[in-house]
């Protein structure tokens, strides 16, 4: 971007006028941002080198999962009913994927970490704990693979109001049912079509098929079928067919959902075994069991209805109607 061009540039802020008088400091409030480090080591005899990056990287994923929390929102806040719901919520739920993305390959960062210096400024950190990420519960929350049942175990480490607002998040709709929400809407507009009306017979036949084939319950797509509304479940699949933009586009929003829970659950994983390299045995600075606990609870994530779907749905045997 050119100076003329950035809005913090010259050009920019004479056409601003009002903030003419406006740093780019000022703007991004960097005095409190870089201001926000600081190191219990460093007032210490022996200050600790590795503590800064530790701290970066925490503050770095938190300022990651806000912008995540904050696309969600718009998401949310969207009329699912209308016919633009799709077309708005894709490049949102872009973003969101390549954020997750990012943090995954953040996350590697801790590769760098000295394991020594690691140990020595662990008392340091007291009770404090990865566990008590508020925003990163509220994204499990949003997203719909923290549930109101699962919602009490994953605030234990949390303050009264915290957990509050981690239930009353889990009592809202979530992304996964905003997005059902949308597909059953789009599904009334479109089952006068043709091409609705075959999707509909052909993917009936192939669930009634499946669901009478033996090792069926495995899939437990029946379950995720249930949780899906009808129409919600067909218009998933006929998006499937991607024979027209508009199928496409929906897929596309769709495909970035699964990628969603997919990647919060590979970070999860990398979490766990990164863990396992720097602590082995030892417990949790929150108290659990460590990598023990972690690699249980990665395990433990739900598949959300839409992504077991589409999963059935990308199965071999599975025809895709024309
Ligand atoms: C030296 C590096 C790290 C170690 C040794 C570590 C260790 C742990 C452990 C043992 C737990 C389980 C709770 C406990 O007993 O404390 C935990 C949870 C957690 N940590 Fe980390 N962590 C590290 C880095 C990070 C980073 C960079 C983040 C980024 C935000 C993070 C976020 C989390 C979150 C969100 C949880 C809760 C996960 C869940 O409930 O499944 N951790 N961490």
């Amino acid at each position: 971007m050119t100076a003329e061009a950035c809005p913090l540039g010259r050009g920019g802020a004479a056409q601003a006028g009002l903030h003419a008088g406006l740093r780019y400091a000022g703007y991004l409030r960097l005095d409190q941002v870089l201001g926000a480090q600081a190191p219990l080591s460093a007032d210490t005899a022996q200050p600790i080198h590795d503590e800064h990056f530790f701290i970066v990287l925490h503050q770095a994923h938190e300022l990651w999962f806000r912008q995540w929390l904050v696309e969600a929102a718009a998401v949310l806040q969207a009329d699912a009913q209308a016919p633009g719901f799709f077309t708005d919520a894709l490049p949102k739920l872009h973003r969101m994927a390549e954020i997750q993305a990012l943090l995954n390959q953040q996350l590697g960062l801790l590769a760098t970490l000295d394991p020594l210096q690691f140990l020595a400024m662990r008392p340091l950190l007291g009770s404090a704990s990865g566990s008590q990420s508020l925003q990163f519960v509220l994204m499990e929350a949003t997203l719909g693979t923290l549930d109101e049942a699962r919602a009490p175990q994953a605030c234990t480490m949390m303050t009264p109001a915290e957990s509050t607002q981690v239930l009353a998040t889990c009592r809202q709709p979530t992304l996964h049912d905003q997005l059902a929400r949308g597909l059953a809407a789009e599904w009334q507009r479109q089952q006068a079509t043709p091409a609705a009306k075959a999707c509909h017979a052909q993917w009936a036949q192939a669930l009634t098929e499946r669901e009478a084939a033996q090792g069926w319950p495995a899939l437990a797509l029946p379950a995720a079928f249930a949780r899906l509304p009808r129409a919600a479940a067909l218009a998933a699949l006929l998006a499937r067919s991607r024979s027209q933009p508009r199928e496409r586009l929906i897929d596309d929003a769709l495909d970035r959902l699964c990628q969603l829970e997919q990647l919060l659950h590979r970070w999860r994983l990398q979490h766990a075994e990164q863990v396992r390299e720097l602590l082995d045995e030892l417990p949790g600075t929150g108290g659990s069991s460590g990598h023990r606990y972690l690699s249980a609870n990665a395990a433990a994530q739900p598949h959300s209805a839409l992504r077991t779907l589409r999963q059935w749905a990308a199965r071999p045997g599975i025809q895709v109607p024309a």
